[in-house]
């Protein structure tokens, strides 16, 4: 008996090897890739999340195509080793690393204060930076659910207060990093503060507030030259995973795509001058897909938006979209 289910076991450790490794090869061909050569020099980027993953893949390359970056770091410490690690490789000097944590309304504000004194212009901003907890409930400073204030009401606060460089900056591009796991998650608008919620639930559900924020956001910004746009980078091995247990890390690292793969459709909608005129739209592996109609829905889109503003605290100084 031990015998039989020794061989079992065996068969199905080989079995699930093969697997992976069909899945691997399967991936590495069929996965996007940008192979445009066109420069970025003479425009500036901001990106928020630069120090790891799919957002410091997205530094180093834009950074090869000679764009000023911004990247816009919670940790300002690892941002600045980040910086002189792709200076020393680039050469491409202008980086400048700046504190930003999404999560504090007020770190919003201070750092957008500091871009409005400090820039000329903005021509890509990128919403790269998220957070997943798997239980864990955390509170942000402000009182808000920690991953819906991360991933969405810090962004939608950022995007306010920059809106009026981004106008003068025209054409500009806002890129909203979010998943295709949008699709599985629903925005409850009773309960916007999910303070209850599991939350390794509400990283989709932040995942799905990208778009309804963006489609709302595109709509307003109509005829400004400013688009906005999604991205879905796919599966990806990054420190998003971190906390994954064993043995689910090896799935992680050896079924899903690296950082540079991942970053390969941000990339795409950063660069290409085809996507000029395009707006509102979703990109995956480097290609335009359809979005799903739930998220398409005009009138829960602007009620999330007008409650996104009381949550936020906008002010009636504040600029307004
Ligand atoms: N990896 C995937 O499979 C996958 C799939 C779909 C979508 N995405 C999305 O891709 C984006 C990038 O994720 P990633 O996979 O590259 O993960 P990552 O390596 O963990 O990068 C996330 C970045 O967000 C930053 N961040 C987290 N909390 C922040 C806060 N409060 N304020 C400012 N920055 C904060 C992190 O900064 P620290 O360095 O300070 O932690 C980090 O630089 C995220 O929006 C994620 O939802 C990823």
């Amino acid at each position: 008996m031990f015998v039989i289910l020794l061989t079992l076991l065996a068969y199905l450790l080989v079995g699930l090897m093969i697997g992976i490794g069909v899945w691997h090869v399967w991936l590495r061909t069929t996965v996007g890739k940008f192979q445009s050569d066109e420069t970025m020099t003479g425009k500036t980027v901001l990106i928020t999340g630069g120090n790891s993953g799919l957002g410091l893949e997205t530094v180093r390359d834009l950074a090869r195509r000679g764009a000023r970056i911004i990247m816009a770091s919670r940790k300002i410490d690892v941002g600045m080793k980040v910086r002189d690690e792709i200076i020393e490789e680039t050469g491409n000097k202008n980086i400048i690393v700046r504190k930003l944590d999404l999560s504090s309304f007020q770190s919003v504000r201070d750092f957008s204060s500091e871009i409005l004194k400090t820039e000329k212009k903005i021509d890509v901003l990128i919403h790269n930076s998220g957070c997943a907890s798997t239980s864990k409930k955390r509170k942000s400073v402000d009182g808000l659910e920690m991953t819906m204030a991360t991933n969405h009401y810090g962004p939608f606060l950022l995007t306010h207060l920059l809106i009026d460089l981004l106008k003068e900056s025209t054409p500009c591009r806002i890129l909203i990093v979010s998943s295709a796991y949008y699709k599985i998650a629903r925005v409850d608008l009773n309960n916007l503060n999910p303070l209850d919620t599991f939350p390794f639930y509400l990283y989709y559900v932040t995942k799905t507030a990208n778009i309804m924020f963006g489609l709302e956001l595109a709509k307003r910004l109509k005829n400004s030259n400013i688009t906005v746009n999604f991205i879905n980078p796919g599966m990806c091995s990054t420190a998003i995973f971190k906390k994954v247990p064993f043995p689910l890390n090896l799935l992680v690292k050896y079924s899903f795509k690296n950082a540079k793969e991942g970053a390969q459709t941000t990339i795409m909608c950063s660069v290409s001058k085809l996507l000029q005129n395009k707006s509102g739209k979703y990109f995956s592996d480097c290609r335009e897909t359809s979005l799903m109609n739930f998220v398409k829905d005009d009138v829960k889109n602007k009620k999330f938006w007008e409650e996104s503003i009381k949550i936020v605290q906008l002010k009636s100084t504040d600029p307004q979209i």
